[in-house]
């Protein structure tokens, strides 16, 4: 981390001149395990956050805007600090800092102004959750040190999602790009918004596989998806009032719902169950099983969910076929993005070289490969790239 707290300090005094010390924040991205597709109905969700992160360099302004410089697309967008609270989307990166300068500004948080430096790590479109980093690293640069609740941060950098960029998203991307933590993967309850750390067996290394596609329909998609989820739950309702979300859907509820929407809750309800069965093999260290549960999630996202494509399809196939791995799926809301994978830690490199040869072969495309520890939540950091406060201990 030394090396990217240096380059960001650098390129801030290279941006905005002088040798003004900023303050550092970093909020990372995530993969997740298990529980693809069910925060947004109030289920369980497995997953940790990476080494792979946004970074922000801040430092107070003179005159009256909220300046932002993106070193990933070279682009800068400003706005009036005093009028945060009624700033529009205009459909571009910069909607991800507006919206948060929105949602502060409504929660009763002065936007003061301020000269941002954004360098983010997590690739764009991975399906890894950039925009949740984006989103939490800049809340807590614009906060500047003034306390939130870590759990107010999440519930606020997800409403400027819903609200502002207007993807409905779940809780899931905020929650561990807060609460994440070195070493654990988070089970985090969708309903009640609590989570528990999951120790990860040591003989498995989890590696992300980027398809470097992003299928347009994906936007789309997943908003039909939670509303063919809503319809599901509706259907069930009509009999079993006390059905809220189809976190409290049984199997013997499915024969009330139309077909495409009863595919759709058949996921939500057998993924929920996988997580939890999932945990159980991870505590027991019980990789073959771990591995299977991945697979079946994987099919079920890929025929029951319909949120798959070619590409993810076949990397998950391909690495089914390469000795020492134990499961792979597709990870994130779907349409491209990566897969994940659990490989015997021995067996690891011969996986990556295997896997990019086989999708190369296939696609001519060469895809992104990121080995993935586990890493802490979001945080200030020092000049010299050592975690100061984290989000949880603020
Ligand atoms: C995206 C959303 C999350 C979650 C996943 C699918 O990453 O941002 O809230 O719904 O898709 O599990």
């Amino acid at each position: 981390m030394d090396g990217q707290a240096r380059k960001l300090i650098e390129a801030f005094r290279a941006r905005y001149g002088g040798q003004a010390t900023p303050r550092l924040w970093r909020a990372p991205g995530r993969v997740n395990l298990i529980g693809e597709h069910t925060d947004y109905n109030l289920g369980f969700v497995l997953p940790i956050a990476l080494e792979l992160a946004c970074w922000v360099a801040a430092a107070p302004a003179e005159g009256e805007l909220l300046r932002v410089y993106s070193a990933n697309t070279g682009e800068e967008r400003a706005w009036p600090a005093a009028r945060a609270a009624e700033l529009e989307p205009a459909g571009d990166w910069g909607d991800y800092v507006a919206g948060v300068a929105v949602e502060l500004a409504r929660a009763g948080y002065e936007i003061r102004p301020v000269n941002l430096l954004i360098d983010s790590t997590v690739p764009f479109g991975g399906g890894l959750s950039s925009s949740a980093a984006l989103e939490v690293a800049t809340a807590l640069a614009l906060l500047d040190g003034r306390p939130i609740e870590p759990l107010e941060l999440a519930r606020l950098a997800r409403r400027a999602e819903n609200s502002f960029v207007g993807m409905p998203c779940g809780i899931m991307d905020q929650y561990v790009s807060v609460f994440g933590r070195q070493g654990c993967a988070l089970k985090i309850d969708c309903r009640s918004l609590e989570s528990e750390l999951v120790r990860l067996p040591e003989e498995i290394a989890i590696v992300a596989v980027n398809s470097m596609v992003k299928h347009a329909l994906g936007a789309t998609a997943y908003r039909d998806r939670v509303a063919e989820c809503r319809q599901a739950v509706e259907a069930i309702r009509r009999e079993h009032p006390e059905v809220e979300s189809l976190r409290d859907a049984r199997p013997e509820h499915l024969e009330l719902v139309d077909r495409v929407a009863r595919r759709r809750a058949r996921h939500v309800i057998s993924e929920n169950r996988r997580v939890e069965e999932f945990i159980a093999a991870c505590r027991a260290g019980d990789l073959q099983t771990m591995g299977a549960l991945f697979v079946a999630s994987h099919r079920s996202l890929a025929t029951d969910y319909e949120v798959s494509c070619e590409e993810l399809d076949f990397l998950v196939e391909a690495a089914l076929a390469i000795p020492g791995v134990y499961g792979s799926r597709m990870t994130g809301g779907g349409f491209g993005g990566c897969t994940v994978t659990l490989v015997a830690p021995g067996e690891r490199a011969r996986f990556e070289e295997s896997i990019s040869a086989a999708y190369r072969n296939r696609f001519g495309i060469e895809p992104r490969l990121y080995r993935c520890e586990a890493s802490a939540g979001a945080a200030q950091v020092s000049e010299t790239g050592e975690l100061l406060k984290t989000a949880i201990s603020m």
